[in-house]
Order: structure tokens, then sequence, then C-alpha cells
């Protein structure tokens, strides 16, 4: 008996790296999964069948079931078709994992507008659009059945968009939009049977390898756990995927080695209340104490436990 048997799966950019240890594991445990990916390079560029499909060809040879799709995911048309065939040729969608990604990095004054345009479309719009045609699908079984769905949305989202990472403004914009999406959508899908929630992982791909210091940090080390594997980031997705986290939505979880965490967005910090209409000079007169507790500057990137 596996976790997901009789379940249908669509995880978005699984031909390589995270995505990939989302699909294996999912199939597995005895979900259908279609495997998506656009097969581009780490910027976007390019495409390529063979990711998607390779992945298939192993999920098969392990005796699970998969089919490849290489739509764009942020391609309107072919998004809404990646959900038609996850329903034509499986029977039905349980389960969406919005992973696919690139990176453009450039510091803010020197990035241009393809590098912003294509990071923003990838990861903002290429979480939404499959989406939004999985939501379509399951308020139409929800209509027509009057029955909750129970069905699940795993978004990802990113630290760097969470606390803001230099040089990642157009990746750090995109990804707390998809931390913002991943409640909106929660509230409008729960009374639907929907669970919609998000991860923000670390884990040793082709991205991170090519991150200077980041390639040592997340190597395997003799004798110890592979913590920084792209499976250990799966099993929290699985388990989001799963009725195991029933009564979970809303909810950023990062994860990072052996540290798993849950993640809490925007909250009022201080507060000071005015009974006239605000002025410069009032404001300037309670900022004292709205930033008693902290500098009035940049946050650090990484709030410890403490602040979080
Ligand atoms: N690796 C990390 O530590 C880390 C940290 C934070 C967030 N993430 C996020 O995790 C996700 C997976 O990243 P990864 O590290 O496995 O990267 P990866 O490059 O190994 O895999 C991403 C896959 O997405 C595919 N893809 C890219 N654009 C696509 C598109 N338009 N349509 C369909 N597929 C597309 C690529 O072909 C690639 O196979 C990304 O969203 C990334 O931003 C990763």
């Amino acid at each position: 008996m596996g976790l997901f048997d009789g379940k249908v799966a669509i995880v978005t950019g699984a031909g390589r790296g995270i995505g990939r240890a989302h699909a294996l594991l999912l199939a597995s445990q005895g979900a259908a999964v279609v495997v998506n990916d656009f097969g581009g390079g780490m910027a976007g560029e390019g495409n390529d069948t063979t990711p998607a499909q390779s992945v298939v060809d192993e999920i098969v040879a392990a005796g699970g079931k998969g089919a490849a799709n290489h739509a764009s995911v942020s391609n309107w048309a072919e998004a809404e078709a990646m959900i038609t065939q996850a329903v034509e040729t499986f029977g039905g969608l349980d389960i969406l994992i919005n992973n696919a990604g690139i990176l453009r990095d450039r510091m803010s004054f020197s990035m241009d507008e393809a590098e912003w345009d294509s990071v923003i479309d990838v990861h903002l719009k290429g979480h939404f659009a499959p989406s939004k045609f999985a939501a379509a699908y399951w308020r139409n079984q929800f209509k027509s059945t009057s029955a909750p769905v129970n069905a699940k949305i795993v978004n990802t989202a990113s630290e760097s968009g969470l606390y803001g990472n230099a040089g990642q403004a157009n990746y750090a914009a995109a990804k707390a939009g998809i931390a913002s999406m991943t409640i909106v959508m929660a509230r409008e899908l729960e009374r639907l049977g929907v669970r919609v929630n998000a991860i923000a992982p670390v884990a040793r791909t082709r991205l991170t390898e090519a991150t200077p210091g980041a390639a040592d940090f997340m190597s395997k080390k003799a004798g110890q756990p592979d913590t920084f594997a792209p499976e250990n980031v799966s099993a929290v997705v699985g388990w989001l995927a799963s009725d195991l986290s029933a009564g979970v939505s809303g909810q950023v979880m990062k994860i990072q080695g052996g540290l798993v965490q849950v993640l809490r967005g925007w909250r009022p910090a201080s507060q000071s209340t005015e009974a006239a209409e605000w002025t410069i000079d009032s404001i300037d007169r309670v900022a004292k104490s709205l930033f008693a507790d902290q500098p009035k500057t940049v946050p650090p990137f990484l709030p410890n436990l403490g602040d979080a």
C-alpha cells in the first residue's frame, strides 16, 4: 500500500533537481505522475524533452505510472492542456506541485527587462497558470458532486523572497508573490476541500551548485546523512501532499538540511495611534517608539528562530 495509491499528481519542473525527487517519491508511493519539464538551461534558455522523459522512464522502470509533459508552465494554454492531460491520461487530478523555476540574478541597477520579465514569468505566472486551471477543474468536480474534492497544491517559494536576498529582485519578488498567492488560494479553495501550502527549500541542485560557497556547504559528507539531497525536501512535500497533513493550509515550510521551520509573513511589529490626521511631524514624533526594538536599517537576511 502506498500513501498515494489511486492519486494523480502533476509536478512541474520535474525533469531535474528537487522536482525530479518529488515526482519519484510520489510515484514510488503509488501516484500516477505527470512529469512536466520544459527542459531549459538554468536561466530558462533553450528547451529539451529529454529530462521529463527520462524521469518518466525511471518511474515506469520502477513499476510506477508516469507521463511526460513539456509545457512551459507560464504558457496559459499549455498550462490548461497539462491539467487536461492528467485528467484524460489518468482519470483525474489530486495533487499539483508547482516547482519549475529559473534564475537570472543581477543587482537591481544592472538588471535588464528580459531578466526581470523571464523570472517573474516562469515563477509567478508559472505557479498561477497551472493552479488556476487545476482550481477550475476542482471547482467543477465540487459542483457536480457537492463533496469536498480532497486535493492539494504545494508551491515553491524561497527564503530569498521572504527575507530578501541582494541580487535577486526579480526572483525574490516572484517568490514573495508565490507565498502570498499560497495564502490567497488557500482561503479561496478551502470550501472546495483543496489545501494550498508552500515550501522554501534548500537543496543541492544545479542552481545551488553554481552558487559560490553553497556547493561545499551542501556536499554529501562521508558517513553523514545526506540532508541536502533534493529527496530531503521531497519528504516535506510528500507530507503536505498527503492526508497526513489534514488541516494544514496557507502555510510555508522551510527545509534546510536537518532543520524544518514554519515561516509566517508580514505582521505588525510595532504600532502607534493618533486621533488627528498624520503629518510628517507627527510621524517623526512616534517613529522613535515605532523603531524602538529595531534599527531603522535593512533587516538581516536570515532571522534566527527567536526573531522569526
Ligand atoms: N535548490 C535550492 O536550494 C532552492 C532554494 C530555494 C528555492 N528553490 C526553488 O526550487 C525549485 C526547483 O529548483 P531546483 O534547484 O531543483 O532547480 P533545477 O534547475 O535543478 O530544476 C528546475 C527545473 O525546472 C524546469 N523549468 C524551468 N523553467 C520551466 C518552465 N517554464 N516550464 C517547465 N519547466 C521549467 C527546468 O528545466 C529544470 O529542470 C525552483 O522553483 C527554485 O526556485 C530551490
